[in-house]
């Protein structure tokens, strides 16, 4: 960073504190996002500014609403926001969440657009603006992460309050096609918005070029095919996909065989399911995920391959998301029913195909999981990259375990050793899984060795790395446009 400092915004901030009668808890939610920038942060000693959102958020921060984190080891500054209700029903469950998310994921929900979530919007944006701008005052280099579909209106907001900034902005979710994101009313606001930013960042060159496709065809801009970039009042943004991955850690000895073998069976004990093969998949609970689709194929597979049945066990670990808005309390309805239908059909004794874990998990948690799981599948309808697949394959430091995962995430493109399958395609995904059991142990290792090499060799240090660099770089004076 070469004496810059770093700014990272986000909606979600990475630690919650509540309060529980006179104790105070700390909780990291379930974001990959959250994840994915935290080391970064860690590294860099910046400072992060998101919506403080836990009932003691206010209590523990000093009287400019900062904070040193994370708790048990501070490396960093958290700044935190306030919104009123409104403004988060309208800016988060409204604009962001019934609005963008739909419209950038191609899962069939139709997306919901109100003119009152879209002032909240701007008014947020705005506000972010304002805290970004007090954080940066002092700065005379300082460089703006910009994180997600939440802040498409922020990086133009803070130019125009700091020109000297060097801001980059990524977006999280897919870029839909055109045709698709042009039924959203404001779209030219939000592509003006975005066109603030020196860098844009996606994780795949098809959403690159779907952005710079809908540029091309909504505004009056140059667009620039040769360099992926955009020309606007006289101001260059680069549309680049930096493809996201997770810390991996090295292991420092590989545990044998005999024990994974053992923590599965405690597992399997604890979960009291009497089951032999295991198959895990860790979710939101987010119509996008595709976790129907998924116990949909378990039951064909168990359909077509009966002597799995009363041997292999599915658990789905499903964090509750977003269940303030109707779709999402649906969803979690509709996925309960489907899980007690199938596990009613075949469960026999202590065994059932499917345990639905229905809560956060932390971590620590969810790795038990992956660490023993036969297999993993991720089988989201639509998804910018999708972490738990990275996740689960820096787990796998017995180089065991198979990877199922769905064609449509940008993840399906860095991990080509994985099983690709169609989420639609029910029975070739319950296909997948005989596949996955059946697989020679000689494949299943060679597979989730390179898939490891891949991940080790792009993980988040480099993903942020490249990022931070190119937008540094184009700061100096190189011309990356001629
Ligand atoms: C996705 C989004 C993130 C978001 C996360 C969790 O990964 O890209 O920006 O933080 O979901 O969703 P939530 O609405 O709980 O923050």
């Amino acid at each position: 960073l070469d004496g810059s400092n770093l700014f990272v915004v986000s909606n979600r901030e990475p630690y919650i504190h509540n309060r529980q009668g006179n104790e105070i808890t700390v909780t990291v939610p379930a974001s990959g996002l959250v994840t994915a920038i935290e080391p970064i942060l860690c590294a860099c000693e910046g400072t992060w500014i998101a919506q403080g959102s836990g009932s003691a958020d206010r209590e523990t921060v000093d009287s400019r609403d900062r904070l040193q984190v994370p708790p048990d080891n501070p490396k960093y500054t958290l700044r935190r926001v306030w919104l009123s209700e409104k403004e988060e029903e309208g800016y988060y469950y409204g604009f962001a969440n019934e609005g963008l998310w739909p419209l950038c994921h191609m899962a069939h929900t139709r997306p919901i657009f109100r003119a009152s979530d879209w002032e909240d919007y701007n008014t947020v944006n705005a506000r972010f603006a304002d805290a970004l701008a007090e954080e940066i005052a002092e700065e005379e280099h300082p460089v703006v992460l910009i994180q997600d579909y939440h802040f498409a209106l922020l990086p133009r907001m803070v130019k125009d309050r700091i020109p000297h900034a060097r801001v980059a902005i990524f977006w999280h979710i897919p870029w839909p096609n055109p045709e698709a994101f042009s039924i959203c009313p404001w779209q030219q606001e939000l592509l003006d918005g975005l066109l603030g930013a020196d860098i844009i960042g996606f994780h795949v060159q098809a959403h690159c070029n779907n952005f710079l496709s809908t540029v091309d065809r909504v505004l009056e801009a140059r667009v620039d095919w040769e360099h992926f970039a955009v020309r606007r009042r006289n101001h260059w943004s680069a549309v680049l996909p930096f493809p996201i991955s997770v810390d991996f850690l090295e292991a420092e000895n590989i545990s044998p065989d005999n024990d994974t073998a053992d923590e599965r069976s405690a597992l399997i004990a604890e979960l009291g399911i009497g089951t032999t093969f295991l198959g895990v998949g860790v979710d939101r609970m987010d119509y996008t995920k595709g976790i129907i689709e998924r116990f949909l194929a378990v039951e064909s597979f168990l359909e077509r391959h009966p002597r799995y049945q009363g041997k292999f066990t599915f658990v789905q670990i499903g964090a509750p998301t977003r269940s303030r808005i109707p779709r999402y309390a649906d969803f979690q309805k509709e996925v309960e029913n489907e899980a007690n239908r199938i596990n009613e059909r075949f469960r026999r004794g202590k065994w059932r195909p499917i345990v639905l874990l229905n809560r956060q998990h932390s971590h620590e948690e969810v790795r038990r999981y992956y660490r023993v799981a036969h297999l993993c599948m991720v089988t989201s309808l639509h998804d910018g990259m999708n972490l738990v697949a990275k996740e689960y394959v820096a787990a796998r430091e017995d180089e065991r375990g198979v990877l199922i995962l769905s064609l449509f995430t940008g993840a399906a493109r860095d991990l080509r050793d994985a099983i690709i399958v169609n989420p639609y395609d029910t029975e070739a995904t319950g296909e997948a899984i005989a596949q996955a059991l059946e697989m020679d142990i000689s494949e299943v290792v060679d597979r989730m060795q390179r898939m490891r090499r891949s991940v080790k060799e792009h993980n988040i240090y480099w993903w942020a790395g490249s990022l931070i660099g190119d937008l540094c770089d184009l700061r100096l004076g190189r011309d990356m446009v001629s």
